[in-house]
């Protein structure tokens, strides 16, 4: 995991001041500001689109409570984020798995796509700090009795989930990158049919482009991101916007 916060503080995640500038406010004072337009907007598409939803108080928490720890800041992205529970919603998915909790933010994503008071969420995460501040965040978001989350690593709690016959309507990939083609290999075979498959970070801030980098993490996300384009048990498409989403069904 990189602690390179401040890039990704500049992805147009996060996004503090948005309305200001939608609103034209940093121009004020005759500074447009870093990737601002002289008319107030943001410059970069993502923080475009960002501004113009309203603000998320219970997101804003749990990403105040990632800086009080000095955690790395690096939950979803927003726009991606409402993806999910779009899709979520969409596709009337009931049981959701997330892999890599972090502080719950794409939890909460998650679960706010499903039907009030039904279905459930089940979050892999490594980390038993990670995991208490994530499971605290849902329950703060009103998913307390929903949200499940198992603590180890990510493999052999899908091990288990396997052996338990477990299956899900809706996986989030988002742990260690150089396991992604295994944890794919386990969300289709953990799969109910027409199950969705989402993966964060398929760009890797540019790694994933640039021919000069080979490390594990890279050449794995490489493998993974060929493995949605290729395996004929899925549909798939990638979106290139913020760090790169994958998705993909289940056929
Ligand atoms: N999905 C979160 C962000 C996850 S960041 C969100 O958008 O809100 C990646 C997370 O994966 C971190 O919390 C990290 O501790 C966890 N992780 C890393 N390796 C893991 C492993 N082998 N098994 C389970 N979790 C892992
Ligand atoms: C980074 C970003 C992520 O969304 C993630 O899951 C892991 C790492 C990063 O920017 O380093
Ligand atoms: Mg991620």
């Amino acid at each position: 995991m990189s602690g390179n916060v401040e890039e990704r503080m500049n992805m147009g995640r996060g996004n503090p001041g948005a309305e200001e500038r939608a609103a034209g406010k940093a121009n004020v004072e005759g500074d447009a500001g870093a990737g601002v337009l002289e008319a107030g907007l943001p410059a970069e598409p993502e923080a475009y689109f960002d501004s113009l939803f309203e603000d998320d108080p219970e997101l804003e928490r749990v990403t105040v409570s990632i800086r009080e720890r000095g955690m790395p800041d690096i939950s979803v992205a927003p726009g991606y984020g409402r993806l999910l529970t779009l899709l979520v919603a969409a596709t009337r998915a009931r049981s959701l798995l997330e892999i890599g909790a972090l502080a719950g933010y794409s939890g909460i994503c998650l679960a706010r796509g499903l039907p009030p008071g039904e279905g459930r969420l089940t979050s892999l995460e490594l980390k038993p700090d990670y995991a208490e501040l994530a499971s605290a965040n849902l329950a703060a978001a009103g998913f307390a009795d929903r949200a499940e989350m198992i603590v180890g690593d990510a493999v052999s709690s899908l091990e288990r989930l396997e052996r338990e016959g477990r299956r899900f309507d809706f996986f989030f990939i988002d742990a260690d990158k150089e396991n992604y083609p295994v944890y794919l290999e386990y969300a289709i075979r953990l799969a109910n049919p027409g199950a969705i498959v989402a993966a964060d970070n398929t760009l890797l801030r540019g790694r994933t482009l640039n021919p000069e980098k080979q490390g594990p993490a890279v050449r794995a996300m490489r493998d993974f991101n060929r493995a949605m384009a290729r395996d004929p048990r899925l549909l798939a498409a990638h979106l290139p916007s913020y760090d790169g989403l994958a998705l993909a069904m289940v056929k």
